[in-house]
């Protein structure tokens, strides 16, 4: 068989273990040939482009070495298929032209939104491998390169955790997730944070404030706030100035800013010394929590889990992903996995039960 491989969205740890998995099974165990489709979807789409900027043949010399890199080796982006005229026919008609007879779409909801839609309407043999930082897809319990993105940011807190220690001071550490607290919630638990602030479950300001303030009245004069970068500060996300992206997102980031200076100012309201007040120091995260290696669990879930979509493909399972549930790695419907059966679920978020089971050790 030739089949095709790409990586859409933002990039995550894990990405090139996926790759080599799929690429070593293929090529030794089946004798298939594997073609990088290059940048995501704009690979397949964008046909002004030359034939070597939009795809690279993937043989075994190609992901020797590969497992441990952090990034992708065929490039990702967030380019939309379904938001450019004519698109999605330009999609089917260069999947045809590459003479693919199965394609692997690694990608999170966005990505896989796009290859259900491809499954769906044209009927293509696509399946699906779940990635994302944010591990907000359903029906996988993680998704690559999340466990990666919480040990880096549970590392920043630690670091964060003497320097609050040693000035008395609060630090709000902001990190990724878009509309979901996964990162949050996980690396905050990890990291000991004092409030943990996600968009399911808010805190208020004011509660924040009654958290430190006990901290204090306890003898312990610094604390560390997690906030991901989708908790809304007065029922307003915080956004940065570029626009959307292809797939309708705001580029959220930069609420640990104004979230400090709030902080501060109510909890240096009725200080009465110069000497007394309290610094809240914001500290953002960013891209850093999807760069660099990835960790031993993505490591091995994105080859279990490349191992799965080749299966699926020689079992002619199509519009199908590979996920991890338990320890075991099954299969579900790309349907599904996207929420494509009913918007409300579009993206799977931090239970409630996970949120208060964090409270309990807040402060
Ligand atoms: O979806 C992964 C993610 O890192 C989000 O957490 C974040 O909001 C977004 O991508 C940033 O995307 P980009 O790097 O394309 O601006």
């Amino acid at each position: 068989m030739k089949i095709g491989v790409l990586t859409g969205g933002g990039d995550a740890p894990g990405l090139n273990a996926a790759i080599r998995a799929i690429v070593k099974d293929a090529c030794r165990h089946h004798g298939d040939e594997v073609l990088g489709i290059k940048y995501g979807w704009a690979g397949l789409i964008n046909e002004k482009a030359s034939e070597e900027d939009r795809v690279i043949p993937l043989t075994l010399k190609d992901v020797s070495g590969i497992l441990i890199k952090g990034g992708t080796i065929i490039g990702a982006s967030r380019t939309n298929p379904l938001e450019r005229r004519g698109g999605m026919k330009a999609l089917k008609r260069n999947f045809e032209k590459f003479g693919l007879d199965a394609l692997i779409a690694i990608g999170g909801e966005d990505t896989l939104g796009v290859a259900y839609k491809a499954f769906l309407r044209y009927g293509l043999p696509v399946v699906g491998v779940p990635k994302t930082i944010d591990n907000d897809l359903w029906e996988t319990d993680s998704t690559i390169g999340f466990n990666t993105a919480c040990h880096i940011a549970t590392e920043y807190i630690d670091r964060l955790h003497s320097t609050a220690e040693s000035h008395n001071r609060v630090e709000v550490v902001e990190v990724m997730g878009r509309h979901t607290g996964w990162i949050a919630i996980r690396s905050g638990m990890a990291g000991g944070a004092d409030a943990i602030l996600i968009p399911e479950f808010p805190l208020t300001i004011d509660t924040v404030c009654e958290i430190i303030q006990q901290r204090i009245a306890e003898g312990k004069k610094f604390s560390i706030i997690v906030v991901s970068e989708g908790y809304k500060l007065d029922g307003k996300l915080v956004v940065q100035s570029g626009g959307k992206d292809a797939f309708g997102h705001e580029e959220l980031g930069g609420v640990s800013a104004p979230l400090s200076a709030i902080l501060e100012e109510k909890l240096n309201k009725k200080i009465r010394r110069k000497d007394d007040k309290i610094e809240v120091k914001p500290e953002k995260l960013g891209r850093v929590q999807r760069g660099g290696i990835p960790n031993t669990y993505d490591r091995v879930l994105a080859t279990r889990l490349g191992l799965r979509a080749v299966d699926l493909v020689h079992n002619h399972q199509f519009g199908r992903m590979a996920a991890i549930k338990g320890y075991d790695i099954v299969d579900v419907e790309l349907k599904s996995a996207v929420g494509a059966a009913d918007e409300e679920r579009r993206v799977r978020t931090v239970p409630k039960a996970l949120f208060e089971t964090a409270t309990r050790l807040f402060g």
